[in-house]
């Protein structure tokens, strides 16, 4: 049986050290040290230590910077380049994809390295990096062993992984449930132990390859449901129907929970995570790589609705692109469908891209204003649904416009407001034009688009 620091410590009063503070691991590091831990976070970037010490945070996330400025100031949360000792390590560094889509470990591989002159008997490491399964078990212990010290006899080792939402991290820290496991159940507890100190969520127990798995199917389940999404919108244009009304009365079955269409999959997780299964099952994971590779499509499936919209127009096409970053009213560019879209059509010759976007900076987008950037553009892409986009005044984008078409990818504007201005409005998904006559002639009920219900905003 081990004995450990934490039995002394009893809950509170740890020293720990949060290895990578980024978005996980800089809000993770500032509540164990706003709930009675002396917390050490360790960074390679200088930048990132020399705010912290000034008690300054870079991430922009509500109530995390007076957060950090209180714990900073009571000596609670320190920064430093390199690891210090301590009872427990949490390793929150990045677990970005290779260029053949397999995980690239090497960010932990490093950030294990760092701990493995200061590990002494009993500590804990906890990864919370989003990994392949096996990964806590395989290469973390592996490298632990290195430092003479056996996991599971002489350390507590364990995977923890998140699930919070940028813009709610500091709330669903606290609220949200979590799922640890453990190499061996005592490390399982030991951990859940540590992390009671803030979590009021369920706590579940189980193995670390379980818990692995868990992290990346909760993304993979929304990422497949986003590719069923998507091929309804493609099925549905060929149909003449709208798939947004589709799915908004498909949803009113009480067991159905359809996602959303749209130009693509982004972020670091849920475009990333899938494949971490695949690479460790292929052959096996077949319906989670074809959705991966359907969500793909969808930047080409949208240029090759772009050209087709503009194929009228001589000379070079100008289109504005509303929104860059990879979901709506966050600055995050990371694996964005709508930059590989911007690539394509650049790649594509005979057009010309100007982006606007308040959050993120994407070649200038940011300081850009919309009613300038349409000036002399063929066609306005609604490609982010962010909040300032939902009222824009179409009569004067319509003004500035040198042809009159809008491309909505989001099912965020209304048909009938953007055709009232003069714009010809086109939605992803529906294949049919607005009031388009019936094969008999007569007019049929309109299907619905750029109709939201209030579920969907
Ligand atoms: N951001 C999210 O919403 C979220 C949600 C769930 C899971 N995750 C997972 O959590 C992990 C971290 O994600 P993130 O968004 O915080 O990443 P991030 O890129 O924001 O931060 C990672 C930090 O680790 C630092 N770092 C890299 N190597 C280091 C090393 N050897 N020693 C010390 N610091 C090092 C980097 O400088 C960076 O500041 C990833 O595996 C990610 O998939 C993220």
């Amino acid at each position: 049986m081990l004995t450990n620091l934490a039995d002394r410590l009893k809950g509170v009063g740890m020293k720990l050290c949060v290895i990578g503070l980024g978005y996980i691991g800089l809000p993770t590091a500032a509540m164990f040290a706003s709930n009675g831990h002396y917390v050490t976070g360790v960074d390679v970037s200088a930048r990132i230590i020399e705010a912290l010490s000034r008690g300054e945070t870079y991430i922009c996330e509500p109530g995390l910077g007076d957060v950090v400025h209180w714990t900073v100031s009571e000596g609670r949360l320190i920064a430093k380049e390199v690891p210090q000792p301590a009872d427990a390590y949490i390793i929150c560094v990045p677990t970005p994809i290779n260029p053949d889509r397999s995980a690239d470990l090497s960010y932990i591989d490093r950030a294990v390295r760092s701990i493995l002159p200061i590990l002494r008997k009993g500590n804990m490491v906890i990864l919370e990096s989003t990994s392949p399964p096996g990964t806590t078990r395989n290469l973390v212990c592996s490298m632990l062993s290195e430092s003479g010290l056996i996991p599971g006899r002489d350390l507590y080792v364990a995977y923890c992984p998140e699930r919070v939402l940028p813009g709610r991290i500091l709330k669903e820290l606290v609220s949200n449930s979590r799922v640890i496991g453990g190499i061996t159940k005592e490390s399982a507890i030991r951990v859940r132990d540590l992390y009671s100190c803030f979590v009021r969520g369920e706590m579940y127990i189980t193995d670390s390859t379980t818990a692995e798995m868990c992290k990346l199917v909760e993304n993979t389940y929304r990422d497949v449901n986003i590719a069923l999404a998507a091929e309804l919108a493609m099925i549905c244009e060929n149909l003449g129907i709208n798939a947004w009304e589709v799915i908004r009365y498909a949803n009113k079955h009480p067991r159905v929970n359809l996602h959303q269409p749209g130009p693509g999959v982004g972020g670091h997780c849920i475009a990333v995570d899938p494949w971490f299964i695949v690479q460790r099952q292929s052959g096996t994971a077949r319906m989670i790589e074809l959705a991966r590779r359907i969500n793909d499509s969808m930047p080409r499936y949208v240029l090759d609705r772009v050209k087709t919209l503009l194929k009228d127009i001589n000379g070079v096409r100008r289109v504005c692109v509303l929104g860059v970053t990879y979901k709506p009213n966050v600055d995050d560019l990371r694996e964005s469908p709508v930059v590989r879209l911007i690539s394509m059509l650049k790649a594509e010759g005979g057009y010309s891209v100007i982006t606007v976007d308040r959050h993120a900076d994407y070649e200038g987008s940011k300081g850009r204003e919309l009613y300038e950037a349409v000036r002399g553009c063929h066609l306005l892409l609604l490609a982010v649904n962010h909040r300032e986009f939902e009222h824009v005044d179409f009569r004067r984008i319509k003004e500035r416009m040198a042809y009159p078409c809008v491309l909505d990818t989001r099912n965020f504007w209304r048909a009938e407001e953007v055709e009232t201005a003069g714009l010809s409005y086109h939605l992803l998904g529906w294949g049919k034009e607005p009031n388009e006559e019936g094969p008999d002639g007569g007019v049929p009920i309109p299907a619905g688009g750029g109709v939201r219900s209030s579920e969907e905003r």
